[in-house]
């Protein structure tokens, strides 16, 4: 048997009920918000990634899934979405501010575990254009209601990390810091500190946690304007009764930032999405100069965490003459009434088994012209309207 790809997942029966929910539920609330869905490629150059999220970022640097291809271009399995919607902007909609959606899979070569997978699925969100503060509190705003929706409980942390300028000054003050504190660090820390000093601040590892307690924060770098933003987003949240927490760590794992970083995180401290403002990243694409602002949520964390109720057909048809299965289908198909089948014609008491165990309320016998009520346990002559009513 050829295995399953470490990493991979089949998402079947009630995980693809969660999923559909889950997606139902994001373009219920984003794309009733005025994002329009985007589809961007599975497939890029790599250098789109090497030059927007970093070279010396561990997405980069150990997680992308990376070859040639025939034609000897070196592309990438992309790893997430905005780089892409940042450059289909550039080639198609400069001029305007636009809100984009998407909802597909991303890939990172990390090691496989619950809430962590190689293939996963992203929902998110893209502001791009001219923005001002309002659309960073839309996308936070958006991202809470989509969480509600889903009756997540969940904190919503916030950080400024400045401009990019400021936060070079940090990382250099950062890296002194740690420096001078090497001996006390993880050996995995210890990989980061030349050339990729912020994300030592993500390690959960215990021996890091003292060091990194006493190390600078980025606050005392931040430039009096970046500030000014800051706090004008955090009274807008407060105005508008959305409760955040502030963590001056919270710089995140990819180099296009700048200002605004969030995420949402549950009660067992599971990251669920997480964005922030890139006003920097076209430029550093070299394809424009314009803002944005955005979130991407990991659905599969969502689904693990969530509970749906088996969604079972109401009405499960059965029977062994396919002409009359076909007659009785097709008035249900002109009466609008939703119902199962079975697979294949097999045995009745079979089929009648099939129906009990997915759940249906009525059974409609097309060989005795029955509709039998399995939570009464009664049986009628065939009637649509009882259906309809029901
Ligand atoms: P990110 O924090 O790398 O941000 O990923 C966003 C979310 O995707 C994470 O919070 C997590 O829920 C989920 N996720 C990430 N990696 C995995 C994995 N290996 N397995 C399962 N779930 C995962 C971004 O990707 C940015 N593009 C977000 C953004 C949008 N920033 C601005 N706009």
């Amino acid at each position: 048997m050829i295995e399953q790809v470490k990493g991979t997942q089949n998402i079947y029966q009630n995980e693809s009920e969660k999923f559909l929910y889950v997606r139902q539920c994001f373009f219920d609330v984003f794309n009733n918000s005025g994002y329009s869905y985007i589809q961007t490629p599975h497939l890029e150059h790599s250098e789109l990634f090497e030059k927007s999220i970093g070279e010396n970022s561990e997405i980069v640097s150990k997680q992308m899934y990376q070859f040639n291809d025939k034609g000897g271009r070196t592309l990438v399995l992309r790893p997430e979405g905005t780089s892409s919607i940042v450059r289909y902007h550039a080639q198609n909609q400069k001029e305007l501010t636009n809100q984009y959606s998407y909802f597909g899979q991303m890939f990172r070569y990390e090691n496989p575990q619950k809430n962590r997978y190689r293939e996963f699925t992203q929902g998110g969100v893209e502001i791009i254009g001219n923005l001002d503060g309002f659309s960073d509190f839309q996308v936070i705003n958006d991202s809470i209601r989509f969480l509600n929706n889903l009756n997540l409980t969940f904190t919503l942390e916030i950080n400024t990390i400045g401009s990019i300028d400021d936060r070079e000054l940090y990382s250099k003050e950062l890296y002194t810091y740690f420096k001078t504190h090497e001996d006390h660090l993880s050996d995995e820390s210890r990989e980061k500190l030349e050339l990729n000093t912020l994300r030592i601040l993500d390690s959960n590892n215990s021996l890091d946690s003292k060091v990194i307690q006493d190390a600078p924060v980025i606050s005392n770098f931040i430039n009096d304007i970046s500030s000014q933003k800051y706090e004008s987003l955090k009274s807008l949240l407060s105005n508008n009764n959305i409760n955040f927490k502030e963590n001056t760590r919270l710089v995140r794992g990819l180099d296009y930032y700048n200002d605004l970083t969030f995420e949402f995180i549950n009660d067992d401290g599971l990251v669920l999405g997480g964005g922030g403002r890139y006003d920097r990243l076209a430029e550093i694409l070299n394809i424009g100069s314009f803002n944005g602002v955005g979130v991407a949520f990991g659905i599969e964390r969502i689904m693990n965490i969530i509970d749906i109720k088996n969604k079972s057909p109401k009405v499960y048809i059965i029977g062994i003459d396919i002409d009359k299965i076909s007659r009785f289908c097709k008035l249900l198909d002109q009466n609008n009434i939703n119902y199962s089948k079975p697979p294949r014609l097999s045995k009745i008491n079979s089929q009648f088994k099939n129906a009990k165990n997915l759940g249906a309320k009525y059974v409609v016998n097309t060989d005795e012209d029955t509709i039998k009520d399995l939570e009464n346990n009664t049986s009628i002559k065939f009637n649509v309207e009882v259906l309809i009513d029901n």
